[in-house]
């Protein structure tokens, strides 16, 4: 890792570190795993490795397909150089298919189809549990701005077309996903991560979950899921090495 200075932030499983240019940061990807807004936590061994390679896959393509994003370069195998963002503190979530939290909500069996694409937006807040917004709270709270939110959306729904045409070319179901947006220098970036702990991959023949389902709900074999997204985008055979901590 060069010429890092300070950490800016820690989140679940990332550090980001300043760095001497003020426009730039580097990601550092971890083992450690949340779920439940926190309430459950533990290791997946080479996580942080996998995250940062399918990320790197997923940024690169985005930006060859027109979606500004924070991506800039992958530094080793747990470090990546981004544009240094200003974070808007509420996500914006994606569904394609029901299953965990909509599902929930709205008292059907995980896996039915949606007549239309869902759209949501969450606060960032673990005490708070996340809780769903609409655009008014977001104006009216001075989030962002109506045109950054119209922005945001626009560009969230090019992003899954996106990645649902690539997951579909190895077999892997976009089922939903979290994405969060930034501020630079007067444009809206797509930033964070998009890897299976922000997304919900089932494989297409078995419909078994290839994210961080299989740690929320224990079905084990987590590292090997994460290890087979990055193998059928990349074709890197990765053996992952423990975070040395
Ligand atoms: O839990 P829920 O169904 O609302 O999650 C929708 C999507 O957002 C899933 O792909 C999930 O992995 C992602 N998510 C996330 N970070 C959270 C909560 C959900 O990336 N804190």
């Amino acid at each position: 890792m060069s010429n890092i200075t300070t950490m800016i932030a820690e989140g679940r499983g990332k550090r980001l570190y300043a760095t001497e240019n003020p426009d730039e940061a580097v990601v550092y990807y971890r083992d450690e795993t949340f779920a439940f807004h926190g309430l459950k936590r533990g290791r997946i061994i080479g996580k942080g490795e996998i995250n940062n390679l399918i990320c790197e896959y997923m940024f690169t393509l985005l930006t060859e397909k027109g979606v500004p994003n924070h991506f800039i370069k992958r530094i080793d195998n747990r470090c990546s150089l981004v544009k240094r963002v200003e974070m808007i503190p509420f996500v914006v979530k994606v569904r394609n298919i029901a299953a965990g939290s909509l599902a929930r909500r709205m008292s059907v069996p995980d896996g039915t189809k949606l007549r239309n694409t869902v759209i949501e937006f969450n606060l960032k807040d673990d005490e708070l549990e996340d809780s769903m917004v609409n655009v008014t709270h977001i104006t009216a709270m001075q989030l962002a701005t109506p045109k950054e939110v119209r922005r945001m959306e626009q560009m969230s729904y090019l992003v899954n077309e996106i990645l649902s045409e690539c997951m579909r070319d190895i077999n892997i179901e976009l089922i939903d996903f979290r994405l969060e947006f930034g501020r630079y220098k007067g444009q809206i970036l797509l930033a964070d991560e998009v890897s299976p702990d922000t997304c919900r991959f089932w494989d297409a023949a078995t419909h078994e979950p290839m994210d961080l389902d299989r740690f929320r709900h224990d079905l084990g074999d987590v590292a090997e899921a994460y290890r087979d997204v990055l193998h059928r985008l990349t074709g890197n055979v990765l053996k992952n090495t423990e975070e040395e901590m």
